[in-house]
């Protein structure tokens, strides 16, 4: 093993260090089992074991709830209630989000398998910046008074949609719940939401939290369950009046479709990625090594938008490649709540043998393999930090969504050839460059197909900055004043003088 500073896995076992509060689901201000009485697991992927069992939502279920979360909107206290009132309910939301963060990390780190120091420090302040946001744009949604032709006064109305179901996935769970409940609620919408199978517990405890902060019966309903059933059954619902997804391109795919079919409910999807990271040889060499390690091992290298095509300009790439495997020795894969961790465990078997899957693939097709490539342990689900050198654009390993720690270096040399192969996939959700050269880096950032560009830095995100992807990562853009035209319909009113 190539990796030996790697620490073996150890993860508590015995017992679980949060107390699993909600396990069933919430369905107009109750929690309640599904109709069925199905339950399904969800394991902790440090050591595969089960940590609970959790109410299984089928379309009887989110039939239920879409009635609900109707009710609330067409006759509820919501729709009277007032726009800063609303403000007033994601703020209480927020601060009893801050005063259970302790719990709330616990929570999904013991679900989702990312070090408890990220959970804390970096999910747990996400998660409660994106809720005070879209707390302060409540009262601040404003129409337009519109100069037209002849004896009429126009304006516009910028209304709630109505039900809106949101599916989210595992790779950020508490985050995935803030970035579609902010703007929905601000906007006044009601919330059919599914949380991912493998990490369901912090939907069902913010859940919880929202209820205390005084949102009424059937404005956020949570149906936990799987895509296939409880999934499809809100992407076809016909009094579902919109959809917002995040997760693979394949299934947003069948998302249009099922809107397609039903009732064309507007839809948004914030899908997958290959984003490519562009070191230049006149960057700070030391942050851009720094920032593209984190810009691609960050959370297991389970984001959206890793930078997993990393292009390092001729005249550095042996040096830098060098560096790299110096910095990749430093991870410390392990125990999810050891603070020395800076690496947990996948979420789940399913993406281990994915991931495992393309380290092979990269061997096959003739990449060089300079760390990593094995397991770590035997229980859960850890790999080695992984990178490959000498990676060609046509290899699988630069072409499809990999979702794990592995990183994949290719050389270039020059910037015409680094835009044209950098835009060559039919992903565009982030680029990335370092230089110190001004005008290069504007220069690309203006030439990048794609929603968000870093440039001397990686992963910044903001409850503010719009966040999105061009092509086949997305249709739409979350965060930011931009999210809330997801949320909305506009109406022109006129009225004759
Ligand atoms: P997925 O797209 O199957 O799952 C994401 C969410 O969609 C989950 O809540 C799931 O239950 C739901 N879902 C699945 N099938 C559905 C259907 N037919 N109708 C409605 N909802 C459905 O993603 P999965 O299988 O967890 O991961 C597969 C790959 O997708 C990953 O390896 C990664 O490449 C990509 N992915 C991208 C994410 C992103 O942030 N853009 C997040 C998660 C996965
Ligand atoms: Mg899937």
């Amino acid at each position: 093993m190539s990796t030996a500073t790697l620490s073996a896995p150890r993860t508590k076992t015995a017992k679980s260090p949060v107390k699993i509060r909600q396990t069933k689901m919430l369905i107009d201000g109750k929690w309640v089992d599904a109709a069925d009485g199905k339950t399904f697991e969800t394991l902790n992927p440090a050591t595969g074991e089960v940590i609970a069992r959790v109410a299984e939502g089928s379309k009887a279920d989110v039939d239920k709830a879409a009635r609900a979360a109707r009710k609330a909107f067409d006759k509820g206290p919501w729709r009277k209630m007032s726009a800063r009132e609303r403000g007033r309910c994601l703020s209480r939301l927020a601060d009893l989000i801050e005063k259970n963060a302790d719990e709330l990390a616990t929570l999904e780190t013991l679900d989702n398998g990312k070090p408890y120091k990220d959970s804390r420090n970096i999910d747990l302040p996400l998660t409660i910046e994106c809720y005070r946001y879209y707390a302060g744009w409540a009262d601040k949604i404003e129409g337009k008074t519109i100069p037209v032709s002849g004896p009429y006064f126009t304006y516009t109305r910028h209304e709630p949609v109505g039900v809106v179901g949101q599916i989210i996935p595992w790779n950020f769970p508490l985050l995935m719940q803030a970035w579609k409940w902010g703007p929905a609620l601000a906007a006044g919408c009601a919330i059919v939401l599914k949380p991912a199978e493998q990490t369901p517990l912090t939907a069902l405890r913010v859940g919880e939290l929202a209820m205390e902060a005084g949102f009424p019966e059937g404005v956020v309903n949570i149906v936990p369950g799987y895509g296939e059933t409880a999934g499809a059954a809100i992407s076809e619902h016909a009094e579902i009046d919109k959809v917002a997804f995040t997760g693979s391109t394949e299934v947003g795919k069948l998302i249009l479709q099922a809107a397609g079919r039903s009732n064309l409910k507007r839809v948004t999807l914030e899908l997958g990625g290959k984003s490519p990271n562009i070191v230049f040889a006149d960057a700070d060499l030391d942050s851009a090594l720094e920032g593209s390690f984190f810009g691609l091992f960050f959370n297991q290298g389970q984001c959206c938008c890793a930078g997993s095509r990393l292009f390092v300009e001729n005249s550095v790439h042996d040096q830098f490649v060098e560096k790299m495997l110096q910095r990749t020795k430093k991870q410390k894969v392990g125990d999810p709540f050891d603070p020395n961790t800076t690496q947990g465990p996948q979420v789940s078997q399913e993406q281990f043998d994915k991931v495992m899957g393309y380290i092979d693939a990269g061997q096959k097709d003739g990449a060089r393999m300079l760390t990593g490539g094995h397991r770590v342990g035997d229980k859960g689900y850890f790999i080695e930090p992984t990178v490959f050198a000498g990676v060609k654009d046509e290899m699988r390993i630069a072409r499809e969504e990999i979702f794990g720690p592995v990183m994949s270096i290719i050389r270039f040399k020059d910037m015409d050839e680094v835009i044209e192969r950098g835009n060559r996939t039919t992903y565009g959700l982030a680029a990335a460059v370092w230089t110190r050269d001004i005008g290069k880096a504007h220069r690309l950032a203006a030439e990048f197909r794609a929603g968000t560009v870093w440039i001397n830095c990686y992963d910044v995100f903001d409850a503010a900055a719009p966040f999105g992807g061009y092509k086949m990562s997305g249709i739409g853009r979350e965060l930011g004043e931009y999210a809330l035209r997801n949320y909305t319909e506009v109406k022109t009113v006129t009225v004759a003088l």
